[in-house]
């Protein structure tokens, strides 16, 4: 490896999330890891930090080339730059898609379990949600189309997809993805598909992305596309993100239902995101085989140390699902706060109780010391 993954540093009283929102817990939640960041984006954002002026930005020519580039060359997509939508963060998007596309008394969907903003973002449009469980079927996570049907109502205007998905660390198939369009057609809802995951597969031969900008044309023409840098290269602190909406009139609704509500995407963050996608690749390479041996590592550990709890080997993301239901206790994750000073994610959050998320982001030995606590508490 050229890149190091291996050493720990210290993040404690830096002003993040992960660490300072709870300093007595040993975190393992929010999506964010521990990694320093690859050095090509360090060098961009130094030379920006050099130029010493942070007034209002804009996307530069540079930012824009490597955004279209990078939809070209890795989502097999011919976008143009006007059906692209810059923004802050990915959240907001969801939050904007379902304040863009329904009125009062009409309903946003979604299947859970799911990321936690998927399942509270209709409350920004005073809308109501409808949740469908994700099924397994021979072992893998899907859809479970009839309940879809079944749930789905007149005043369902939105549907919200989050592929790969977090928490299950599924890539759903091209078949998967065009049933869904159809589904959404079928009913005539927009199609938001949150693929912020999407460079974190661990083997994109046996389980390709299929991005909702590869649906044809008029399944596409209901899409928001949905994606970012920020997981991949972990620089989510930095705040960009970009919708890629091909429909006109999709995106006219979406862009005006921003009102004055967000705030200017900040200097640094462009920078960033230039040097991710067009110099990121090699450092990005690396990290998902690193990933990759911590899932293998997790997994084993888990089934032979833990066997109480369930987990499956996820597809893609740095973050494990596992079933805790057989701990038999009502708050999992508060269970190993108490006696493992451990901060996991719950369950409930995204929709499933008795579950936790373990994000296995971060050195090895890092993430072992984590399980071995799981262990000693069980
Ligand atoms: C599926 C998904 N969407 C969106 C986000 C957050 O996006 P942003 O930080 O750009 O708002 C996350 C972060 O964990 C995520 O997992």
């Amino acid at each position: 490896m050229s890149f190091d993954f291996d050493t720990v540093i210290p993040r404690l009283g830096t002003g993040c999330i992960k660490y300072d929102r709870r300093p007595e817990l040993d975190p393992f939640w929010v999506a964010d890891m521990d990694f320093g960041s690859a050095p090509v984006i360090l060098e961009s954002l130094h030379e920006r930090v050099d130029h010493g002026i942070f007034g209002y930005a804009q996307p530069h020519a540079g930012l824009n080339e490597a955004v279209i580039d990078y939809l070209r060359e890795r989502r097999q997509a011919t976008v143009t730059l006007d059906q692209v939508v810059h923004l802050g963060g990915l959240v907001p998007a969801l939050s904007l898609a379902a304040r863009a596309f329904c009125k009062p008394g009409d309903a946003v969907m979604t299947c859970t379990p799911v990321y936690p903003p998927f399942i509270g973002v209709h409350h920004d449009a005073h809308v109501s949600l409808i949740a469908v469980d994700h099924v397994a079927v021979d072992g893998a996570w899907t859809f479970d189309w009839a309940a879809l049907e079944n749930a789905v109502t007149p005043e369902t205007k939105v549907f919200l997809l989050c592929n790969p998905q977090n928490p299950l660390g599924r890539v759903f198939t091209a078949a998967e993805i065009t049933r869904l369009a159809e589904f959404c057609q079928t009913h005539d809802l927009v199609l938001v598909s949150d693929e912020i995951h999407c460079d974190l597969i661990f083997d994109e031969v046996s389980t390709p992305h299929f991005s909702a900008l590869n649906l044809p044309t008029a399944l596409a023409a209901r899409s928001i596309t949905l994606l970012a840098p920020s997981k991949t290269w972990n620089i989510a602190g930095l705040g960009y993100a970009f919708a890629v909406i091909p429909d006109d009139s999709l995106r006219r609704k979406f862009c005006a239902a921003r009102g004055h509500t967000l705030c200017e995407i900040n200097a640094l963050a462009y920078y960033a995101a230039e040097a991710a996608y067009r110099q990121g690749e090699p450092w990005r390479n690396e990290l998902v085989t690193y990933l990759k041996g911590n899932r293998d590592c997790l997994v084993e550990f888990i089934q032979t140390r833990c066997p109480i709890l369930k987990v499956a080997a996820g597809e893609a993301t740095y973050l494990a699902w596992i079933d805790a239901r057989g701990m038999g206790v009502e708050n999992p994750a508060l269970h190993f706060e108490k006696k493992a000073g451990l901060f996991l994610s719950d369950g409930a959050y995204f929709g499933w109780p008795g579950w936790i998320r373990f994000n296995f982001g971060c050195p090895r030995e890092r993430m072992l010391e984590g399980l071995e606590k799981i262990a000693a508490a069980l």
